[in-house]
């Protein structure tokens, strides 16, 4: 890793000097890149940053709050209730590229709203190092990189953990005392729980997709992966009560990485494996049968879509 202090120091000034006396914003999305990158921007131009949450109902469990917590040192932090904006939509929508690009393009509108009200010349991205690899090659578009900049009315982007790996981000985020729950908080894709679902995003697998998630973040802890998730991958026949059912499948996934572009599926032990699958089936009376993913990436990926 490069020194953390010299780190800091360059990126503050950095920022400081391309913000110049104007004024920015930042999407923070819960994760360790965005929180690590307001920081940053905080820590560099103060209250000419506008840290922009916006909750598009496709978070973690408790997340909003999170990161009320988190920044409420922050004045200008704002909190958008974009949910029923976002739901609407991805109403019909099954293509996975097509979801993520809906929902980068919604994330758009409601940054340039906020944009517009605080004067903002600048946005700063928490992009790094693997997500513009990724992003240029052709395994994924990351909404957090291709397509925002030039769609909106910036006079410019500012990225200053372009060329740092997740582990250098999260001993930069150590560094600047962010809460452990965000330092040490596996990565959370952009499109949120949408890319936890297979096809189209509805209240009902959301909810499914929020629980299970939550289970198996609290399960896994112990075996510290690099990430793990869980998805809704379809539908199976199942017994609940006297009835059956044709409710959710829920895949869980656990993998070990460096950098998340290649990854090795968990070895986990059966109880654990079988508590995730009773605390989730448990969950929800739509929620049928609980799988394990064992594949590696590649040929997998790791998110679902
Ligand atoms: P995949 O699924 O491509 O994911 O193996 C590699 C890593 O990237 C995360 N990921 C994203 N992060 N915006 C992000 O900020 C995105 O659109 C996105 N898609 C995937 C994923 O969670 C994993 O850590």
């Amino acid at each position: 890793m490069v020194d953390v202090e010299a780190f800091i120091e360059e990126a503050t000034a950095e920022i400081a000097e391309e913000v110049g006396d104007k004024n920015a914003v930042i999407g923070l999305s819960g994760g360790v890149d965005s929180s690590t990158a307001a920081a940053l921007a905080y820590e560099a131009i103060g209250d000419q940053l506008t840290a922009v949450y916006v909750d598009t109902g496709l978070m973690r469990k408790g997340e909003t709050d999170e990161i009320r917590e988190t920044f409420d040192y922050m004045d200008s932090l704002r909190i958008v209730e974009a949910q029923d904006r976002f739901l609407e939509e991805l109403e019909g929508e099954t293509d996975p590229e097509e979801k993520r690009h809906i929902i980068g393009e919604q994330f758009i509108r409601e940054f340039e709203t906020v944009a517009r009200e605080v004067d903002a010349d600048y946005l700063v991205q928490g992009t790094i190092y693997p997500d513009r690899i990724e992003s240029e090659g052709t395994i994924k578009s990351h909404h957090n990189v291709g397509g925002l900049p030039e769609r909106i009315d910036f006079d410019g982007i500012v990225e200053p953990m372009r060329d740092l790996y997740k582990d250098e981000v999260r001993e930069v985020a150590r560094a600047l005392d962010l809460e452990e729950i965000i330092s040490e908080r596996m990565p959370f894709p952009g499109p949120g729980l949408a890319v936890r679902i297979i096809g189209e995003v509805t209240e009902e697998k959301l909810e499914v997709a929020r629980e299970a998630n939550h289970v198996v973040e609290e399960e896994l802890e112990e075996y510290e992966p690099w990430q793990a998730l869980a998805a809704v991958i379809g539908k199976a026949t199942g017994v609940k009560g006297d009835n059956r059912v044709h409710g959710w499948v829920v895949a869980v996934r656990s993998v070990e990485s460096r950098d998340g572009m290649t990854a090795r599926a968990q070895e986990l032990d059966w109880e654990t494996l079988q508590r995730m699958q009773s605390r989730i089936t448990g969950a929800h009376e739509n929620v049928a049968r609980v799988v394990y993913d064992v594949t590696h990436k590649p040929p997998a990926t790791i998110e679902y879509e």
